[in-house]
């Protein structure tokens, strides 16, 4: 599905994580060095919100059991869960952070 880019938040708006609520999907847009990246706030394994995790190095570890996954891409790196989260295009233009949904 091609989906439709949606103004989510100016760039200055948040620090590190921000949850975005569209349509009862929540996803999360992660502020590293090199961009914004946004993934699916719900972890593969139990389902706890990723943008409440610890980021180190381009990686968020769940605020529940400690999976890590790839913020650029949602792959996971590390137990217990053992299936990626999805990853959504992200743009940001005149400031504002748009996500491909
Ligand atoms: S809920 Fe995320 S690692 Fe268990």
């Amino acid at each position: 599905m091609p989906g439709k880019w949606i103004k989510v938040v100016e760039l200055d708006g948040f620090q590190k994580t921000y949850k975005y609520v569209h349509r009862r999907k929540e996803v999360a847009l992660f502020k590293l060095d090199d961009g914004v990246y946004a993934l699916d706030n719900s972890c593969s394994h139990e389902y706890s919100p990723l943008c409440e995790g610890m980021i180190v190095d381009g990686d968020v570890y769940c605020p529940k059991h400690g999976s890590r996954f790839d913020v650029r891409t949602g792959a996971v790196k590390d137990y217990p869960a053992t299936r990626p989260v999805a990853s959504y295009p992200v743009k940001v233009e005149d400031g504002v952070v748009y996500v491909k949904i």
